[in-house]
């Protein structure tokens, strides 16, 4: 039997700093002022080390209200339409769709893998940097499914393109490694591929004439997107769930 995992130390102010509740000295005030509660016990040493458990949650109030979720977190967001998932484009990005507190976390989140603003579907937002590279990485080969809507019926040609392994995106000087196509209508398909190069998708359909209307991101891996998150919510991933990705 492997020995339980150690659970890492903190400085509750740094805990709760790193949570986005405030700078150190600010957190050390409302510890001060009785604001910190553990096991139903009010905490009055700011520089105290605590460890940091998956079930603080359950167990720390700050102001009455339940702990953040410490560090590693990883969240499922049913991504919207017309929202960016990068800090620096311009617009409203998935981060607004969060709690405010949370833009202050350390480590930050980060989207893995992008999403257009147009494109809608399964994201993961994480501030577990291992998880992330371990999803993105090629070698990983996660499967990542969209269900496109095509503005030109589907010729019957494209699924051999996308299969060969030899199709060349304009601007690009490796191959795509082949890809699996499923018509799902006459200008509708599912398609599922296993890197994530810059607007593949689309520009996967352009290299074969049609034009992508509407994209939607179903599936990563072996964890779809719940059928009853709607468009902007969000949940925290288990690591059961975290888990399910790797076996699609
Ligand atoms: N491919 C695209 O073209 N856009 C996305 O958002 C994702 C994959």
């Amino acid at each position: 039997m492997s020995a339980p995992l150690k659970a890492p130390m903190a400085r509750l102010d740094r805990l709760l700093a790193n949570l986005g509740y405030g700078s150190r000295r600010e957190v050390a005030d409302l510890v001060r002022k009785g604001q910190v509660v553990l096991d139903g016990k009010v905490l009055k040493d700011a520089g105290a080390r605590t460890p940091v458990t998956a079930d603080l949650p359950q167990r720390m109030t700050v102001a009455g209200q339940p702990l953040d979720p410490p560090a590693p977190l990883t969240i499922l967001m049913h991504k919207p339409l017309g929202v960016v998932c990068s800090h620096r484009e311009a617009g409203r990005s998935v981060y607004e769709l969060l709690p405010h507190r949370w833009r202050a976390r350390e480590p930050g989140l980060s989207t893995i893998g992008r999403l257009d603003k147009e494109t809608s579907g399964l994201l993961l937002i994480t501030d577990d940097g291992a998880f992330l590279h371990r999803v993105i990485s090629p070698r990983s080969h996660v499967p990542k499914v969209y269900r496109a809507t095509l503005e030109r019926p589907l010729s019957g040609g494209e699924g051999a393109v996308f299969a060969a392994g030899d199709l060349m995106l304009e601007g690009e000087t490796e191959p795509l490694a082949p890809a699996a196509l499923e018509p799902l209508g006459p200008r509708q398909a599912r398609l599922t591929i296993t890197e994530g190069r810059y607007h593949q998708v689309r520009r996967m359909f352009a290299a074969v004439g049609n034009h992508v209307g509407a994209l939607h991101r179903e599936r990563i891996g072996g964890l779809s997107l719940p059928a009853n998150l709607a468009p902007g919510d969000w949940r925290i991933l288990s690591a059961e769930e975290q888990a399910a990705l790797f076996k699609s």
